[in-house]
């Protein structure tokens, strides 16, 4: 499902009062466009304001530099829609404050303009903008891979090709791994990128509290995507532990012996 996260533009806008007379302005003009929606979807953008007593003239929204819908309440029809690649209004759910974008794709990343002007005798004129990205997210979670090196462990994290890239980010059990690991982005083609990250720990002969450690990695693009990979289990090899992995949902994660992670242990738990 998506959840719209909007910007919020504070805004305080024109606003002239008149001598002696009360005041004709266009203030608070603010505009709401998500940050990041999945692509394919309907997007909403909202522009509120407030005219006082002033009346509205024309509303006209943009993307980049480019109008593609104005609102003028005194022409016939009022609404008029401007034909720009990619952006498909529906003009039954957009009015003089709102637009509704069908089937939005990548390429409509971008920043989104509301310019509000106020009719006669003022004519003011407010312009808000706010950047918005339609994600094309992977369809599958990541891929983890792990494997052991001398002393250490390496596990590597992939996420598929999406728009924009995907952030990895690591957890043993439930605890985040602070600054980890950084993510690294390769070209995919078509525009899609790659993201994946690898992770080093140390093996030492530390046990760590909770016994079993669980690591995984979680790819995610701002708040409309996000994929848990299957959980590693990490665990000692000693013969008790050992009856946990008999316990272990078959599918949920693979059994690693044998390891514990003094470095990665001191910064996992001394938070
Ligand atoms: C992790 O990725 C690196 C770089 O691509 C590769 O050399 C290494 O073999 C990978 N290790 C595992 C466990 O997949
Ligand atoms: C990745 O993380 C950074 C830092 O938290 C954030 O600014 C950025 O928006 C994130 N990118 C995506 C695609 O979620």
């Amino acid at each position: 499902m998506t959840r719209l996260v909007f910007v919020f533009i504070a805004v305080f806008a024109l606003h002239t009062c008149l001598d002696g007379g009360g005041c004709l302005a266009l203030r608070g003009v603010k505009l709401w466009v998500p940050e990041a929606v999945r692509a394919g979807s309907r997007v909403r953008l909202l522009c509120d304001y407030d005219l006082e007593q002033a009346a509205l003239y024309s509303i006209k929204w943009y993307r980049g530099d480019q109008e593609f819908y104005r609102y003028v309440p005194k022409e016939s029809p009022p609404t008029r829609v401007f034909a720009l690649p990619g952006v498909n209004v529906d003009v039954s759910l957009s009015d003089e404050r709102e637009v509704t974008l069908e089937d939005v794709q990548p390429r409509l990343t971008g920043e989104y303009k509301c310019e509000v002007s106020a009719d006669a005798p003022l004519f003011h004129t407010d312009i808000k903008t706010a950047h918005m990205t339609v994600v094309d997210a992977p369809t599958e979670a990541p891929l983890i891979s792990v494997e052991r090196q001398r002393d250490f462990i390496v596990a590597n994290c992939t996420s598929r090709p999406s728009v924009p890239a995907a952030n990895i980010s690591w957890l043993i059990n439930s605890h985040q791994i602070p600054n980890s690991a950084p993510t690294v982005v390769s070209d995919a083609g078509g525009g899609r990128k790659t993201s994946w990250s690898s992770l080093q720990l140390a093996v030492a002969s530390l046990t760590y509290p909770e016994a079993v450690m669980r690591l995984r990695c979680v790819a995610a693009i701002f708040k409309v995507y996000r994929r848990s990979s299957e959980s590693v289990e990490l665990v000692d090899d000693a013969p008790q532990i050992a009856s946990v992995l008999g316990h272990s949902r078959s599918g949920a994660g693979r059994a690693y012996p044998a390891m514990v992670f003094a470095a990665l242990l001191l910064s996992a738990t001394s938070r």
